[in-house]
């Protein structure tokens, strides 16, 4: 005995699926190097030896905190003693105020997602 496939709740379904899935080009794209050009780029270069407002940010891995020669740090992150690494900067950049009280950079991204897409750039940065 063979089923008649019924026909009728099809365009139901197609309807649904197009609400489901949301249009290509509006999904939050979470870029980020795209991010780091809109948030940090203005006081940091990811050239080495190029400080502005902050230190360069090139081969931030591994790296002690406050330690670019020439750059400006506050005694505070100097203190925190830290060492860049995917679990430092986030907990850094989730709140700069909190990981090292009386530091200079006052910008905080609570933004999780955000958070780690930026964190993947730095930490892969030569
Ligand atoms: C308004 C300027 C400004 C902006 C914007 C800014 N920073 Fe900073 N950043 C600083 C300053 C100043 C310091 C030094 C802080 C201190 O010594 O307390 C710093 C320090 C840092 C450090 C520690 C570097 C080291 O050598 O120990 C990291 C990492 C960092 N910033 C990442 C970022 C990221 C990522 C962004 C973007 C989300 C960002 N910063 C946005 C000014 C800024």
């Amino acid at each position: 005995m063979q089923a008649k496939p019924s026909t009728s709740w099809c365009p139901a379904i197609a309807l649904l699926l197009l609400v489901a899935t949301p249009p290509a080009g509006t999904a939050q794209q979470l870029d980020g190097a795209r991010l780091f050009q809109q948030r940090c780029a203005a006081c940091h270069a990811i050239e080495p030896g190029q400080n502005r407002i902050g230190p360069h940010l090139a081969g931030l891995a591994g790296r002690k905190a406050a330690s670019v020669d020439g750059a400006r740090y506050s005694q505070a992150l100097r203190d925190t003693q830290a060492v860049w690494d995917a679990q430092t900067l986030d907990r850094f950049l989730a709140n700069p105020r909190q990981f090292a009280p009386g530091t200079t950079m006052n910008l905080a991204m609570p933004n999780a997602g955000e958070r780690k897409a930026l964190v993947d750039y730095l930490i892969a940065l030569p």
